[in-house]
């Protein structure tokens, strides 16, 4: 199906799905200018992050059933790191073969890039138990983090999708004033280099608000993504992003970060 039409149709099915429940609708937004879709792997890797565009979406409908992915590697706790050999081992139908197919192709093309790409089972993500006054945990919208050049790739292939945040709908908690000074209580000095060392040892100034009228957006499933992290240097702002929300005996999601 071509992009255009998949996303109308995913519109169609996303629309349907806030009226229906009243949620909050997440869908991929059309005119966000630091959003840019490609259309082939080549181009995901090799478009440059400039202009103030820090996202790239590589927009599939992928053939081969997932789902049965998930169930065949049965109800676990936290996350599952999957391997070739325990991908190939799986007993599947044609439809699950397929989806084996397409995440080792995946894996294959991201290590070919001499990147560490990793495919995760996960029911359940741990959850900041101390947070303080802003908590760093991934189900908080966040920026990923390199001290060298870098890119962060998603793709979400079952369950619940990663979410993003425009960046001008997106407030630094560490520059929210009651949130600011909370932190210069716990660090015990004023506000000087010190304290930019400490909130950036603790990942608090990674961390964002979602400003008033902010719109979520979703990844969807099966896209592959290129977000821009923080790293010194980097010509644009880091692409802000989170984990969903997975309920309490829902299906675990598969995803591939790297
Ligand atoms: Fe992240």
């Amino acid at each position: 199906m071509p992009a255009n039409r998949h996303a109308a149709s995913r519109l169609a099915i996303v629309v349907r799905l806030s009226v229906d429940v009243g949620m909050e609708s997440l869908v991929l937004p059309v005119d966000y200018p630091r959003l840019q879709r490609v259309q082939s792997f080549y181009e995901l890797v090799s478009t440059p992050f400039t202009a103030g565009v820090n996202a790239l979406c590589w927009e599939r409908t992928l053939p081969g059933d997932f789902g049965e992915v998930v169930a065949q590697l049965g109800v676990g706790e936290g996350i599952m790191t999957l391997d070739g050999p325990t991908l190939r081992s799986l007993v599947l139908s044609a439809a699950g073969r397929v989806a084996i197919d397409v995440l080792l192709e995946d894996l294959r093309r991201l290590s070919e890039q001499e990147l560490d790409p990793a495919l995760n089972c996960i029911a359940g993500y741990p959850r900041d138990e101390q947070p303080g006054p802003v908590v760093t945990d991934v189900f908080s919208f966040h920026a990923d983090s390199s001290p060298v050049e870098a890119s962060t790739y998603l793709c979400t292939y079952f369950g619940p999708a990663s979410e993003g945040l425009k960046n001008e709908d997106a407030v630094r908690r560490v520059d929210l004033p009651a949130t600011r000074a909370e932190l210069l209580q716990a660090f015990g000095g004023v506000d000087d280099d010190g304290f930019r060392i400490f909130l950036n040892e603790h990942c608090y100034d990674l961390h964002y608000a979602a400003g008033p009228g902010a719109r979520p957006f979703s990844f969807g499933v099966g896209n592959l993504w290129r977000i821009a992290v923080d790293w010194p240097g980097s010509p644009v702002p880091p692409c802000v992003h989170r984990a969903p929300e997975t309920p309490l005996g829902a299906p675990s999601r598969l995803l591939l970060i790297s």
